[in-house]
């Protein structure tokens, strides 16, 4: 199978190499910034002559963002070549368009390594949703979150200095806003509950609250409790037919698969009617991890694979404001709302709440940060 890359960066060089090492996919040309840095002289610097190339089957795209991958991305649709993607933003951003032009072109459009990097999660999603209901899905689906969670939890170091190691491991970005505030995550939730329910939800349909301000100090107080804090995504069916989609930080009990994710790792769950609950747990991200799901994707379409996960888009309304959860809060705000709303004080500080909607908790939260911009706050599972 003949294939053109689009991007030869942590992901790209991984698919390159993983490629060269099989029988079954020739990489004909890569599309990058510096096309002298690619082996065998493969490099180009516009991919005008690879869209056209009717002997490429396959357009691989491990650019990022949103342009001009998505134009890149529709024109090799268009053309009838099946398109492998590992980027999140684009397959969230486009998705009913994106799902639509595979299906008017008869192309297969697979983003298996845009959720959960190295996690069959998709391609598994795929096949409960075909012959169940699926109820729910959660999990821990952004590394870099659970990597710096994971080490306060264990060493109790600021959010700052953690933050910081985990850039120079590589685990974080310069801009580490898109993990850290939830975005990242929020983007592969609503990709994942897309799949899930049949449906088309914005990313900004995702209640989000990110882990930027957790101090030592909560995790101290957490422990002491017997919880883990973990960024957790979750979204699920209600009646009648609407779905709950929400992102923020969660305190676990012990008893919690989740509470023991270590290090970069994720773990995403889903219930269906008939097969009850499935987790799935690896390497959410890294350069092999999901350059091997990329090259899947690849032998799903050399094994005749000719769609997206799925083409169903019905409407469905996001209603966050049936859950009903305890919520962990520290802050030196004053707030008639929370004094209310405390059901228990800790004595290191934080308060408990009584079960709220995460929409009520959220909007008091940013009217709080109005006053203490150093307020953390999470749910308690
Ligand atoms: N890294 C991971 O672990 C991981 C995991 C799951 C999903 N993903 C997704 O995979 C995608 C790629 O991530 P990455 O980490 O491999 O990114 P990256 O290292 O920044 O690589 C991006 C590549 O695309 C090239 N590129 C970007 N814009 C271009 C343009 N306008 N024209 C030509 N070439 C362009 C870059 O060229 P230069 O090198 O010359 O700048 C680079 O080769 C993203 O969507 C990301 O969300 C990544």
């Amino acid at each position: 199978m003949k294939i053109g890359l689009l991007g030869y960066g942590v992901v790209g060089g991984g698919v390159f190499e993983l490629c060269a090492n099989s029988e079954h996919f020739d990489i004909t040309s890569v599309l990058c910034l510096q096309p002298e840095s690619v082996p065998g002289g493969k490099g180009v610097a516009n991919a005008d002559t690879m869209l056209a190339d009717e002997s490429i089957d396959v357009i691989v795209e491990v650019m990022g963002g949103l342009h001009p991958a998505y134009e890149l991305v529709s024109r090799a649709l268009k053309a009838g070549k099946h398109v492998v993607t590992a980027n999140k933003h684009l397959v969230c951003h486009y998705y009913k368009e994106l799902m639509q032009l595979a299906a008017e072109n008869g192309a297969a459009l697979r983003c298996t390594a845009a959720v959960g990097g190295g996690i069959p999660w998709l391609t598994n999603l795929e096949r409960a949703r075909r012959c169940d209901f699926i109820q729910w899905i959660s999990g821990i689906m952004n590394g870099t979150s659970n990597y710096i969670l994971d080490t306060m939890h264990h060493s109790c170091v600021p959010f700052a200095e953690v933050l910081a190691s985990a850039q120079r491991l590589g685990y974080a970005e310069a801009d580490p806003s898109a993990d850290i505030d939830g975005l990242d995550i929020r983007r592969k939730l609503a990709i994942s509950a897309n799949i899930a329910f049949d449906t088309g939800i914005p990313e900004e349909a995702v209640l989000t609250y990110g882990i930027r301000s957790i101090s030592a100090q909560d995790v101290e107080a957490f422990a002491a409790h017997g919880y883990t804090c973990k960024l957790l995504a979750s979204a699920g069916l209600q009646e009648p037919g609407s779905i709950y989609a929400v992102v923020e930080p969660t305190l676990l009990g012990a008893d919690w698969p989740e509470a023991s994710v270590p290090g970069n790792y994720n773990l995403i769950s889903m219930e269906g009617q008939a097969i009850g609950k499935e987790s799935f747990f690896g390497q959410g991200a890294g350069r092999y991890p999901t350059a091997y799901n990329v090259v899947q994707d690849l032998e799903d379409i050399r094994c005749g694979i000719r769609h997206f996960y799925t083409n169903a888009c019905r409407d469905r309304m996001v209603d966050n404001t049936r859950l009903r959860r305890r919520y962990y809060v520290r802050t030196s705000a004053g707030s008639d709302w929370l004094t209310s709303h405390t059901e228990c004080h800790w004595p290191q500080g934080g308060v408990i709440t009584s079960p709220v909607s995460p929409v009520e908790m959220h909007a008091a939260i940013h009217t709080m940060e109005q006053k203490d911009p150093g307020l953390f706050a999470a749910a308690v599972l």
